[in-house]
């Protein structure tokens, strides 16, 4: 056996150790950047803390780390002691790669073989609990960093999030063939930014994946600008509250 597959293996049943009192392990994916994985994590893993879920929230996310900056968590993690104890905002733990850093808004600049290792040991080294549900916000793209991740991590499945737009539906298709490929379930379909005249673009990747849409979050403007100052859109507006309510109903 190749001594790197082996490697992987080894660290994939000694976090699947470290995990094993997370009931849940669902990530949030799509190979393209922007349609709102981190949105959707942070408002499904506070939705899913206000039903009375214990949830965990975890930011895979190694260069664009955006989870505590949506969550408006400026602390850092404490590194003096392992494991890492994540940190709790909103009924929610938390843990980042940007809460370990020095200074999280500078860029990491990193090969593929280190992420991995980063994205390896922090999973292993982090101590969860015991959790219902544990939300992973992934990182973009096809490669490296989700791979790792599918690899390492023993999911329940995926969460595929797109957008109205054509170029996001068809690379949602590409995340969730990537994630059939690895053998992980697609467990449904998020359209985000949603108007009321989209909903065929969600269509074409529920068909081509052949799983169910869970539901439609809205496009608006609230949502960024709530998120541009760390607040969290389901506790601050009904409306969104509800949408993500229906959705979380949906994979408990
Ligand atoms: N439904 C929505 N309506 C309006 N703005 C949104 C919505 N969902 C996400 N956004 C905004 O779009 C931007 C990208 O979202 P983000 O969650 O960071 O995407 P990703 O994690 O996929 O890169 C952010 O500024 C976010 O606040
Ligand atoms: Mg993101």
């Amino acid at each position: 056996m190749h001594p790197s597959f082996s490697g992987v293996i080894r660290q994939r049943e000694s976090i699947k150790a470290k995990l094993a009192g997370i009931k849940n392990k669902i990530g949030v994916y799509s190979a393209k950047g922007g349609v709102g994985k981190t949105t959707v994590s942070v408002n499904l893993a506070v939705t899913l803390a206000k039903m009375g879920y214990s949830v965990g929230l975890l930011d895979a996310d190694i260069d664009c780390p955006n989870v505590p900056m949506f969550m408006g968590i400026d602390e850092r993690m404490d590194i003096s002691h392992f494991p890492l104890k994540p940190l709790e905002k909103h009924g929610v733990k938390v843990a980042s790669t940007a809460m370990i850093v020095d200074d999280a808004k500078k860029p990491i600049i990193w090969r593929g073989a280190l992420i991995a290792k980063m994205l390896g040991d922090f999973f292993e080294n982090t101590d969860w609990g015991n959790l219902d549900y544990l939300i992973i916000d992934l990182p973009p793209g096809t490669s490296d960093s989700p791979l790792s991740i599918m690899q390492l991590l023993d999911m329940r499945g995926f969460i595929l999030v797109t957008t109205p737009a054509r170029i996001a539906a068809v690379n949602s298709v590409r995340s969730g063939l990537m994630a059939k490929r690895l053998g992980k379930a697609v467990l449904g379909i998020v359209e985000n930014m949603a108007d009321e005249n989209s909903g065929e673009n969600a269509e074409y990747v529920s068909k081509a994946l052949d799983s169910e849409i869970l539901g439609r979050i809205g496009f608006d403007k609230k949502i960024s600008t709530l998120e541009d100052k760390g607040l969290i859109p389901v506790l601050e507006d009904a409306e969104v509250f509800e949408e993500f309510e229906s959705i979380a109903k949906r994979i408990s």
